[in-house]
């Protein structure tokens, strides 16, 4: 009871504002959720508050005595805000977990406040390597883009896609997917013949594309964020790139499940790494695709649906663990080392690194069912951030 008076009282003193909690608090836990409910990136908040609240229906909402609550802000994707909304969670709300973040700046803007208050930050979104290393209150849920980068730049060569063009969404996850498909590439034998960069704020990727289609690469690798690969696919097939003989590669980004289905039969082919597909035949993953949908009027979940229902997990866990009595280092000691079946298959929380470990898998889109999927094909197992490397 002191000691939990003490650490309350010494988070305040270092955020320098704010009243001691009262005793009503102590049977609560609060878990601040930021997350892009508006704006360009509103499908990953859709997509990552339906599976919270499908978590919490399926878990319930008291854990270790305590009742779960969860507060979500909107950030729409604008780190000044994500930040602003992190440091009145943790000061007014006194919440025991940060969460959500949509978007890599977001995650960078918020992690100061994780650091100075000892609040655990689960990524549940965002996706450039080096987040992790912004503050050691953060542990990641999503994935990489190093992780599924690489794998894509191992498969290409070997199916004839020798000569390539990169495309990316200019800022941190699009330069990682570049720099780690580039350099995998090379390394395979493979030739980059341009690297283009679009800007993230509303991109037009036409210009882009018709200097690829001048340039005619084997393949065109693609990322841009969950909620723009619909445009971007949209693009490449009213420019007859498919027909003029240019492959369209990416990152599981550009095939997102959440768009997959309205892009039509010319997305059939297309070749992807990633850590989740909606169709992963494993029945962990037929429950939650089916629990899913049931609760959200047919809505397919995506991999950022995924990331949010996997760090549910890692916070309810971490909880349980700690018996409800854990500050900020207690619950991050405890999601440390998690091991689980996730939906998207075998998981890992890298004790080390806090980032997450798991399975990649290429996929190649095709009709099943009648409706357009991403369907496995392969898998590298057990896949560390290969941006962790150095
Ligand atoms: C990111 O900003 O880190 C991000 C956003 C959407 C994605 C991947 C990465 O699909």
């Amino acid at each position: 009871m002191h000691k939990r008076i003490f650490l309350n009282t010494l988070a305040v003193a270092v955020l320098g504002a704010g009243v001691a909690t009262g005793a009503l608090a102590q049977d609560k836990f609060k878990i601040g959720l930021i997350l892009p409910m508006s704006g360009q990136q509103a499908s990953t908040g859709r997509q990552i508050e339906a599976a919270v609240r499908l978590f919490m229906a399926q878990n319930g909402d008291t854990v270790a005595g305590k009742k779960v609550e969860v507060i979500i802000k909107d950030d729409a994707a604008t780190p000044d805000v994500s930040r602003r909304f992190a440091q009145e969670l943790v000061v007014n709300e006194k919440v025991n977990v940060l969460a959500g973040f949509g978007v890599t700046p977001a995650a960078l803007a918020a992690a100061p406040i994780a650091t100075q208050s000892k609040t655990p930050l689960v990524v549940m979104a965002a996706a450039t390597s080096s987040i992790t290393e912004a503050s050691p209150y953060i542990v990641r849920t999503s994935f990489t883009l190093p992780q599924a980068s690489v794998a894509l730049a191992d498969w290409a060569p070997k199916n004839g896609l020798k000569k390539v063009v990169t495309l990316v969404s200019d800022y941190g996850p699009g330069i990682d997917a570049e720099k780690f498909f580039k350099d995998r590439l090379l390394f395979n034998g493979g030739q980059i013949a341009d690297s283009l960069r679009v800007p993230l704020r509303n991109p037009d990727f036409a210009p882009f594309l018709q200097k690829v289609r001048d340039i005619k690469p084997d393949a065109l690798f693609v990322f841009v964020p969950s909620g723009a690969g619909a445009a971007v696919m949209k693009q490449f097939l009213e420019r007859g790139m498919d027909k003029a003989g240019i492959k369209l590669i990416g990152t599981g980004d550009v095939t997102d499940d959440d768009q997959l289905n309205d892009m039509g039969d010319g997305a059939l082919g297309v070749v992807t790494s990633h850590h989740y597909s909606a169709y992963h035949p494993s029945a962990t993953n037929k429950k939650f695709v089916d629990a899913f949908q049931k609760a959200n009027k047919g809505m397919r979940p995506n991999f950022m649906a995924v990331g949010g229902y996997d760090g549910m997990r890692v916070i309810y866990e971490a909880l349980k663990a700690t018996k409800g009595q854990g500050g900020g280092d207690a619950l991050l000691a405890a999601m440390k080392g998690q091991i689980f079946e996730s939906p998207r298959g075998p998981m890992f929380i890298d004790a080390q690194t806090r980032d997450v470990v798991h399975n990649i898998y290429l996929r190649k889109v095709e009709r099943k069912d009648g409706q357009l999927h991403n369907v496995e094909f392969d898998v590298i197992k057990d896949v560390k951030d290969p941006g962790k490397a150095k």
